[in-house]
């Protein structure tokens, strides 16, 4: 039994989660695990070493030998800074591809349990109240509207100075939605117990109190 505390957010693409997640973390003073960029950084890995996404055991290889470190917002792929370009659309298409290979995501499962240390943990992705950490002391799924989400990519997307199409980024969300819930592993569903947070018409704010109010009374 592991007793340092978890707190698992899950939910689709451009739900928000990873900012939600983050602000709660830092808000508790806990370590952050951004699960998805894993499997971003898989991919991009696996692009620059010319790897096929078809070769599943090549990318299980690469997964299990990702040589990652977080360091705030820096993320170092073998002493590189990746942040910004494991943001890329190409990136992310590749990385949800990836993420439906058993081989891939078993590579990766002993990487992120050792994100959990004291004070505690927020883990942000799909799998994290499911499978990942199924002993979580919260979870969490937060969802968006299709329309709230694919807002939400577009100002990010623009943000971060990358081109980008709304009709393209709504096509791209259900088409992603679509892989991630209908996989055969690890699918995106909520946990048994999780709390379900829409946040269409709320802002992130607001979802970081709501998580925040539902932490407390399992702290005390
Ligand atoms: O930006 P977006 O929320 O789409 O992606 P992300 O959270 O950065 O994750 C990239 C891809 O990894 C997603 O499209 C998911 O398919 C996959 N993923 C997963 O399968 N399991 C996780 N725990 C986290 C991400």
């Amino acid at each position: 039994m592991n007793s340092i505390p978890v707190i698992t957010i899950d939910g689709p693409t451009a739900s928000g989660k990873g900012t939600v997640a983050s602000r709660v973390a830092q808000t508790l003073g806990f370590a952050f695990l951004d699960s998805g960029a894993l499997y971003r950084l898989t991919a991009l890995a696996a692009a620059e070493s010319g790897m096929d996404l078809g070769d599943e055991p090549g990318l299980a290889r690469i997964a299990a030998g990702l040589d990652v470190s977080f360091e705030g917002e820096r993320i170092l792929l073998s002493g590189r800074e990746v942040a910004d370009a494991i943001r890329a659309e190409a990136v992310g298409v590749a990385a949800s591809r990836i993420a439906t290979l058993q081989g891939a995501r078993s590579a990766l499962v002993d990487l992120q349990h050792g994100f959990r240390r004291a004070p505690g943990l927020v883990a942000d992705g799909r799998d994290m109240g499911t499978v990942i950490f199924p002993d979580a002391d919260l979870k969490v799924f937060l969802t968006a509207s299709v329309e709230a989400r694919a807002d939400r990519r577009y100002k990010q997307l623009i943000g971060r100075g990358f081109s980008a199409s709304m009709q393209a980024i709504l096509q791209d969300l259900r088409e992603r939605d679509a892989r991630d819930t209908e996989r055969a592993v690890a699918p995106l569903k909520p946990a048994e117990g999780a709390h379900l947070l829409d946040t269409s018409n709320i802002s992130i704010e607001q979802a970081v109190e709501k998580v925040l109010g539902w932490y407390q009374p399992v702290t005390q």
